[in-house]
């Protein structure tokens, strides 16, 4: 898949725009650029006059609300564009829907499609458009991998944004997630180390190729571990729907966040999920809420917290790339 990744100029502003469609293939100095930017960005008017236009035709409670929130701390306006209140549903097509936006004089939209490749699509049909992809079926979800990496940064002390000699465990549906996708690019990428588990039907060997180390067994992925990422199944993308694992008290048993898990790893360690949980399947209520005795630290929602700063400078490299 090509994805015009060099900047453009805007129709309506005449000025320069870029776009977000993944981490991979992405230079490894813009992203940390955008990690470091985020980190001390602060509420202002530097996209005022320009306009963000949220289009999901996939659920979302945070990626949508941290956009809109972010947009509008830097004095964009925000349009939403979602599934169920679109002309899509009349048989218009994408292409068309992102034209007709830009036309109106929308600068950005940030996209979430069930198939992969359309946020690659519309950049390259409607080039006075920045385009930033907020998760394209099981390929990318960049966003949400930068806002990760720079709550690991806080959480270590990693002002520079470098992650060497950090070891991430990433657990779950491997397979089908566009958040495993982006986050080992964006981890290794930044000199962590990263190690893969879940049963055999959802983690794949060949995951290897990224980069990563593969194990079906909990006790080996813990094992000297400083952050554990746990993921949901992506149960909407099997025909199969809940019957994608054949037992879930067997799968939370041998893959979840137990609390005698969270509090064999102890305080030392980090859990993080990119959110939404399946409470008591991968990960127990109180592992996730950081509330087992003496048990692994919660990050959950200071990576929800972390969306809104992540994404404010995302549109600002985006609309205000120069
Ligand atoms: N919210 C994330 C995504 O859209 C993760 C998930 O849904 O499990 O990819
Ligand atoms: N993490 C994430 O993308 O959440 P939403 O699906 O709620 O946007």
């Amino acid at each position: 898949m090509t994805t015009p990744r060099e900047s453009r100029l805007s129709a309506s502003t005449g000025r320069r725009v870029r776009h977000l469609m993944a981490i991979s293939g992405e230079s490894i100095e813009r992203l940390r650029g955008i990690v470091r930017l985020a980190s001390r960005i602060e509420p202002g008017d530097v996209l005022s006059g320009k306009t963000v236009a949220t289009v999901f035709f996939e659920d979302s409670t945070r990626t949508k609300t941290t956009f809109v929130l972010a947009a509008q701390n830097l004095g964009a306006r925000t349009v939403d564009l979602s599934t169920g209140a679109s002309s899509v549903n009349k048989g218009e097509t994408m292409i068309d829907t992102a034209a007709t936006l830009a036309a109106m004089g929308v600068d950005a939209i940030v996209v979430r499609a069930r198939q992969a490749g359309v946020p690659g699509l519309l950049a390259r049909h409607v080039p006075s458009l920045a385009v930033i992809n907020a998760g394209d079926g099981r390929h990318a979800h960049p966003t949400q991998a930068l806002g990760d990496a720079l709550t690991i940064a806080q959480a270590f002390d990693r002002d520079d944004v470098d992650l060497s000699g950090l070891r991430i465990a990433i657990v779950g549906d491997i397979n089908a997630s566009r958040v495993a996708r982006s986050n080992i690019a964006l981890l290794t990428g930044l000199g962590a180390s990263v190690v893969c588990c879940g049963p055999t039907t959802l983690v794949s060997p060949s995951l290897r190729s990224l980069g990563v180390d593969v194990t079906h067994s909990m006790d080996e992925a813990l094992d000297g571990v400083n952050i554990v990422m746990m993921l949901r199944i992506q149960f909407e993308r099997y025909a199969s729907g809940r019957g994608a694992i054949s037992s879930e008290r067997e799968y939370r048993e041998m893959f979840g966040m137990t609390e005698e898990r969270s509090r064999q790893l102890g305080p030392g360690v980090v859990v993080m999920h990119p959110g939404p949980t399946n409470r008591g399947l991968e990960i127990d209520p109180a592992a996730a809420d950081g509330l087992v005795p003496g048990g692994a630290r919660s990050l959950i929602r200071t990576q929800v917290t972390n969306g809104v700063r992540t994404r404010m400078a995302v549109l600002l490299d985006c609309l205000n790339p120069n």
